[in-house]
């Protein structure tokens, strides 16, 4: 079994897409140790809840600095002895202190076709530029924002008469076949 560590902000519906996947025996060799989550109200919060796993909320404001922040993520990460972080709509950029400890074994997945529209609102960027197509990227993590190793790659057709949110829905469908593939082929 190998420990991983899930990080969300926001709705983690990947979050919840991964977990089931695990509980459904499609990732068995992966053993899910907690999900970490920078946004206490976060509907990741109680998605983590229900899954019966440990949430670890941790605000980052009330830390003196990034450093610090990460030095107490670290400290938990390394009490789970987790081997692997999953980013799963986690809105930070990871820093030194994370980095140095697990650089090489951080992924993410990201909705667009990198190195196009990286950073935020990258479904709004692809529909606004008059792309045809778009899709989802999984990657490496480094000190960048959307910039590390390229694993695998999704393409979804953008219609003329999408909006934000009919686009953000058929990325999160490849997302959900995605993601499960990668961490079953990269995490060993
Ligand atoms: C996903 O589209 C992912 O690509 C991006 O953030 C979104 C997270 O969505 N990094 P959710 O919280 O998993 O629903």
């Amino acid at each position: 079994m190998v420990k991983v560590a899930i990080f969300a902000s926001g709705s983690g519906t990947n979050f919840d897409n991964i977990m089931r996947r695990v509980k459904a025996g499609e990732l068995s060799h992966i053993e899910v140790t907690a999900l970490y989550t920078d946004q206490p109200t976060a509907a990741c919060v109680q998605l983590g809840e229900q899954h019966g796993l440990t949430v670890h909320t941790l605000s980052p404001k009330t830390y003196q600095n990034k450093q610090a922040y990460e030095a107490d993520v670290l400290s938990k990460l390394k009490a789970e002895q987790v081997e692997w972080i999953v980013l799963a709509g986690y809105m930070r950029l990871i820093g030194k202190t994370l980095l140095d400890a697990y650089e090489g074994r951080i992924l993410n997945i990201h909705p667009s076709l990198l190195p196009k529209y990286k950073g935020i609102d990258a479904v709004g960027q692809a529909l606004n530029n008059g792309e045809n197509e778009t899709g989802s990227t999984v990657h490496y993590v480094d000190a960048g924002m959307d910039t590390g190793k390229i694993i695998a790659q999704r393409t979804c057709p953008i219609y003329k008469d999408d909006t934000k949110a009919t686009l953000e829905n058929r990325i999160k469908a490849l997302e959900y076949e995605l993601y499960p593939e990668v961490i079953q082929q990269i995490i060993r």
